[in-house]
């Protein structure tokens, strides 16, 4: 911390972090957040950036509800007044705000960041709050590199496992201008205030896919931070493979 920016003239930060998913597309075993990466927990290592961030007063972990009440021992150790399990609900923005419920109301600044990114950096993290305490929304994202295809037949994202490759998808309909378009990751980083709100209204709004939607479509500004693509989201089992690689750089 330098000396012209001591940690009390700064907001105190709040992490919440949605960890109640069951893991669906990741297949069937432990649940996918507490799956070991190079053996420490999925969940560990999400959390173990923000710990160390001299700015985050408060971490609240959402948990599927029999995970709350009997969290593994390694998180269960790390429990106490800084560290905070809720039991989620049944979407992610419904464990946002369960979490955001318990979150000290000292805590000026709330970053949400996915359990299920386990390799999100500490610079990443720094420019997410920089940009939040000067009254704005922060996504890390990166920019859309592959070309972008519509195709008939809807959307594969939500699909529970892959779809196999000898049945061919189609026909395309366009290739999307890819110009201006980032893919959004997390942290994503608010004035509490904005948070409250979004997560009162989230009823209004079913197609939300992302914290910072909900204040886009209020007219707030929300700003994109360039993210490093190696903090990736583990969805699938081929994901953990990916997840083993970064951890062991
Ligand atoms: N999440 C949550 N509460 C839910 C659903 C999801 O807290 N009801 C969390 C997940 O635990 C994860 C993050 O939101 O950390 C992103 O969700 P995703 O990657 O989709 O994880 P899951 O929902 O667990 O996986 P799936 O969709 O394959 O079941
Ligand atoms: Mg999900």
């Amino acid at each position: 911390m330098s000396p012209s920016s001591p940690a009390g003239s700064r907001p105190e930060v709040g992490v919440l972090l949605p960890a109640a998913g069951q893991g669906e597309r990741a297949g069937a075993g432990e649940l996918k957040q507490f799956r070991p990466i190079r053996g420490v927990p999925m969940l560990l290592r999400a959390i173990r950036p923000f710990a160390q961030h001299p700015l985050v007063r408060q971490i609240v972990i959402a948990l599927p509800a029999a995970f709350a009440s009997r969290p593994p021992d390694w998180l269960h150790d790390l429990m106490g007044q800084r560290l905070q399990v809720v039991a989620g609900g049944a979407t992610r923005a419904e464990s946002v705000a369960l979490a955001l419920d318990r979150l000290d109301p000292a805590c000026r600044i709330v970053l949400v960041h996915d359990a299920a990114r386990p390799f999100v950096s500490q610079d990443t993290i720094d420019a997410v709050i920089a940009a939040a305490e000067t009254g704005r929304g922060a996504v890390a994202a990166v920019p859309v590199g592959d070309t972008l295809k519509r195709v008939e037949g809807g959307s594969d994202a939500d699909r529970p496992t892959a779809r196999p490759p000898d049945r061919p998808v189609g026909p395309v309909l366009e290739t999307v201008d890819r110009r201006g378009l980032w893919r959004a990751q997390t942290p994503q980083g608010f004035p509490r205030a904005w948070l409250e709100e979004a997560s009162a209204r989230r009823g209004e709004a079913e197609d939300v896919t992302d914290d910072a939607q909900m204040m886009e479509r209020l007219g707030r500004a929300v700003v994109v931070i360039p993210d490093h693509t190696t903090n990736i989201k583990v969805t699938t089992a081929d994901d953990f493979i990916l997840a083993e690689a970064l951890a062991s750089r």
